[in-house]
């Protein structure tokens, strides 16, 4: 494999991982809902399945699911990227985002905070340690609930998150995803149907 390569300057540490998902975080209740935008999130376990958002204190959203300890990481689709913008920019403490953007939520399976109907993937999500690291703290979090759109679902009944059309955020800036390359460990399965092609000629 041969690949381009480049020549660095080094600079102080500071935070360019890209790209990242700029999730829609739901909180509070059906009844009083707010939702905020996080990049910085991710995941930290596979098995028990665990997750993280970072929050600034100053969010009106912090306390909220401080208290409750619990939250719903909406993935966003490119469709959304207006909403996404709108909800990290403009403050629940101001406004009713889910009003002025039309995002509506629904109860989700098994927290008490909200989903969001647009989002096509919903992580329910129970706080188990709060990590203060600076101008962040870490909420970690175990995910309890997927709830997953029916309508990507295929006929095996697998989640066909690529025709989601899944928003990703790089360097200050919204991007759709690009065509898909590749998937895990392509490079070295071999792939059967070529296989029993190739045995044909
Ligand atoms: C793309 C994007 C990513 C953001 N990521 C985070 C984040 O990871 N953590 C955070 O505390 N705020 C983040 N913000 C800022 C909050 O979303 C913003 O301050 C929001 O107004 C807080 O809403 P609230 O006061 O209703 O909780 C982000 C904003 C944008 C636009």
């Amino acid at each position: 494999m041969s690949f381009t390569e480049y020549t660095k300057e080094s600079w102080k540490g500071s935070v360019i991982t890209s790209p990242l998902p700029p999730v829609l975080v739901s909180c509070g209740t059906e009844e009083k809902p707010n939702v905020l935008t996080v990049a910085w999130t991710g995941i930290l376990c596979t098995q028990p399945p665990v997750t993280y958002i970072s929050l600034r204190k100053e969010r009106f959203s912090y306390d909220i699911i401080k208290d409750s300890g619990e939250f719903v990481i909406n993935l966003p689709t490119a469709e959304l990227v207006r909403a996404v913008d709108y909800c990290g920019v403009k403050s629940g403490r101001d406004t009713d985002k889910l009003k002025d953007t039309g995002l509506k939520v629904s109860k989700a399976s098994e927290v008490t905070a909200p989903i969001i109907v647009q989002s096509p993937v919903n992580v329910e999500c129970r706080v188990r340690e709060i990590v203060p690291l600076g101008t962040h703290d870490m909420f970690i979090a175990d995910i309890v609930k997927v709830d997953a759109a029916k309508e990507l679902l295929d006929d095996k009944g697998r989640l066909a998150l690529e025709r989601a059309g899944l928003l990703a955020y790089a360097h200050g800036g919204y991007f759709p995803l690009g065509a898909k390359l590749g998937s895990f460990g392509f490079t070295v399965r071999k792939n059967k149907k070529k296989k029993k092609h190739s045995k044909g000629k």
